[in-house]
C-alpha cells in the first residue's frame, strides 16, 4: 500500500489550485439517472470516490465518458448518459466501501419507480445510519421494505404522490436523496429543517438547470414541485471548501503564505472566521483566497455544527494546527460520535490532547516530531499530513488510500508550494 513521506519544517508559499468539491460531485453524478439525456459535469475532481461512483453508475446502465484532459490538468469533464436504467441495486460491497453510494436511492426511485440499496453499516467515524433517508422518502409517499441488510423503496402506482417531511436532525445525504426523489414526484414535496450546505445548493442548481422546480434553495425549507421529466445539462462542480480549508491550515501550521486559487470564500465564512481568530491573515482575492501566517497561533474554542456553522469535516485539520497554538483549545464534535481517531496518532508526534466524550482539549506544545503514523479516515489522514508538514524530522503516513478518496494529487499540490513530500509504496 502507498504511504506518504514528509520532511517537515518548511513554510509553504505560492499558488495552490483548489479542485471541484468531492461532496458536491458525489451528489451531482447520480442526478444523471433522472433523465435519459446526457449530463456533463465539468471541474470534476480526480478522486477515488468519483471513480467508484462512476463504476456504480455503469452497473446501473449509465455510461460515463471522460473527455480528454491533459495529465497536468486538475479536474476532468465527464458526460453521463442514463438513456435507460438497467438495474436498480446498489450492492453491499460497493456501499460498504463508499457510503455516498446510497445517493442513488432517490434518483432511482424517481426514474425507475424502485430502488434497492444495501444498508451501509458503520464506518470509522460513526455508525452513520440511513433512517432519515428512509423516513423522508416514506413521507413523500414511497413504500419501503427492509430485508437481509437491504432496503427496497418503491413508488405506488401513479408515481410518488409527494408530501411534507421535517428532518428531526440535519442530514446532508438524507436531504440530497429526498430532493432527488422529489423533482420527478407527481405532487409537491416540502422539506423542513433541510441541510443548507453549499453542496446542497450546487445540487439544486444542477437540478434547476435540468428543468426542476425548486423553491427555497440555500434555506432550511425547500418546496419542490415535481415535473414529468427532466432534460440534460452541462454544469461545473463548485470548488471544494474543505480542501481549501485544509490547505489554509497547511499555510497556518507552517507559518507560510498560500493563494488558494479557485476557492470560494462565500462557502467558507465559519472556516475563515476561525482561522482569523487564531491570528491567521485571510484575504479574499479576485481568483480565490490568500492565507498568510507568521507561525504564532492563538488557541480557540470551537464546536462543529451544520452549515453555516463550523464544519465537522474541518475539525481534524484544525486540531492538528492547534497542537502548536500558544495555549489550550477546546474542540467539540457535535455531528459524529467517533471523529477523534486522529488523536492517538497526533499524540505519537508529541501532541498534548485529552478527549472526554465529544470534547477534546488541545494544549499547544513547542514542537511536533515526525513519526510513522496511520491514517484511519479521510480527514484524519489530512490532519496527519498537516502535522507532518510542521513537525521536525520525517513523518510517514500509512494507508493513504483514505487521502486519495478526497484530495486530488495532494503531494503534487504541496510539493509545488515548497513542501518536502513524496509518495512511495511500502510494497
Ligand atoms: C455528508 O455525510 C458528507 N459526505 C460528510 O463528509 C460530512 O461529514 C457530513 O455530510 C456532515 O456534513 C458526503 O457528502 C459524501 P449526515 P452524510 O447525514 O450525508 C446522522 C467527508 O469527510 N444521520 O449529514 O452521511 C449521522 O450519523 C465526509 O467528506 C442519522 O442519524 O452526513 C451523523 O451523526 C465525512 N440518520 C449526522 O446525522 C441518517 O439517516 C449527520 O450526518 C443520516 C444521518
Amino acid at each position: 500500500m502507498d504511504r506518504i513521506l514528509i520532511r517537515g519544517g518548511k513554510p509553504l508559499s505560492g499558488r495552490l489550485p483548489i479542485s471541484g468539491a468531492k461532496n458536491a460531485a458525489l451528489t451531482l453524478m447520480p442526478c444523471a439517472l433522472l433523465t435519459d439525456e446526457p449530463v456533463t459535469l465539468r471541474n470534476l475532481p480526480r478522486l477515488a470516490d468519483v471513480d467508484s461512483f462512476g463504476h456504480l453508475l455503469n452497473q446501473l446502465g449509465a455510461s460515463t465518458q471522460i473527455e480528454g484532459s491533459r495529465p497536468e490538468d486538475f479536474g476532468r469533464v465527464m458526460t453521463i448518459r442514463a438513456g435507460k436504467v438497467t438495474a436498480t441495486l446498489a450492492p453491499y460491497d460497493i456501499v460498504r466501501k463508499m457510503r455516498a453510494s446510497i445517493l442513488v436511492l432517490g434518483p432511482l426511485l424517481a426514474r425507475a419507480g424502485e430502488a434497492t440499496v444495501s444498508l451501509p453499516g458503520g464506518c470509522a467515524i460513526g455508525n452513520r445510519p440511513i433512517d432519515l433517508h428512509l423516513k423522508a422518502l416514506e413521507a413523500l409517499g414511497a413504500e419501503l421494505e427492509t430485508a437481509s441488510g437491504y432496503v427496497t423503496a418503491r413508488v405506488p402506482d401513479g408515481g410518488l404522490p409527494g408530501g411534507t417531511f421535517s428532518f428531526p436532525i440535519v442530514s446532508v445525504g438524507a436531504t440530497e436523496n429526498a430532493i432527488m426523489a422529489a423533482v420527478l414526484a407527481n405532487g409537491t414535496c416540502i422539506l423542513e429543517n433541510a441541510a443548507r450546505e453549499p453542496e446542497i445548493v450546487d445540487l439544486c442548481n444542477l437540478l434547476v438547470d435540468m428543468g426542476a422546480n425548486i423553491e427555497g434553495m440555500g434555506t432550511d425549507k425547500l418546496v419542490i414541485h415535481g415535473k414529468q421529466r427532466l432534460h440534460g445539462a452541462t454544469y461545473s462542480v463548485m470548488p471544494d471548501r474543505i480542501e481549501a480549508g485544509s490547505y489554509a491550515c497547511a499555510a497556518a501550521i507552517t507559518g507560510g503564505e498560500l493563494e488558494l486559487a479557485g476557492a470560494s470564500a462565500n462557502d467558507m465564512h465559519a472556516i475563515i472566521a476561525a482561522l482569523r481568530e487564531t491570528g491567521v491573515h485571510v484575504e479574499e482575492t479576485r481568483s480565490g483566497i490568500k492565507v498568510a501566517a507568521d507561525g504564532k497561533l492563538k488557541p480557540l474554542t470551537l464546536s462543529t455544527a451544520p452549515f453555516p456553522a463550523f464544519p465537522t469535516d474541518m475539525q481534524a485539520q484544525f486540531m492538528a494546527m492547534l497542537c502548536l497554538a500558544d495555549g489550550a483549545s477546546v474542540l467539540t464534535e457535535t455531528i459524529f460520535e467517533n471523529r477523534y481517531m486522529h488523536v492517538p496518532e497526533l499524540a505519537r508526534m508529541g501532541a498534548d490532547i485529552r478527549v472526554d466524550g465529544r470534547t477534546a482539549i488541545v494544549r499547544g506544545v513547542e514542537k511536533l516530531t515526525g513519526a510513522e503514523v496511520m491514517a484511519t479516515d479521510l480527514r484524519a489522514s489530512m490532519s496527519l499530513i498537516l502535522a507532518g508538514l510542521a513537525a521536525e524530522g520525517e513523518t510517514k503516513v500509512n494507508r493513504v488510500y483514505h487521502l486519495d478518496r478526497g484530495y486530488e494529487r495532494l503531494e503534487e499540490k504541496l510539493s509545488a508550494v515548497g513542501a518536502d513530500i513524496e509518495r512511495d509504496s511500502d510494497g
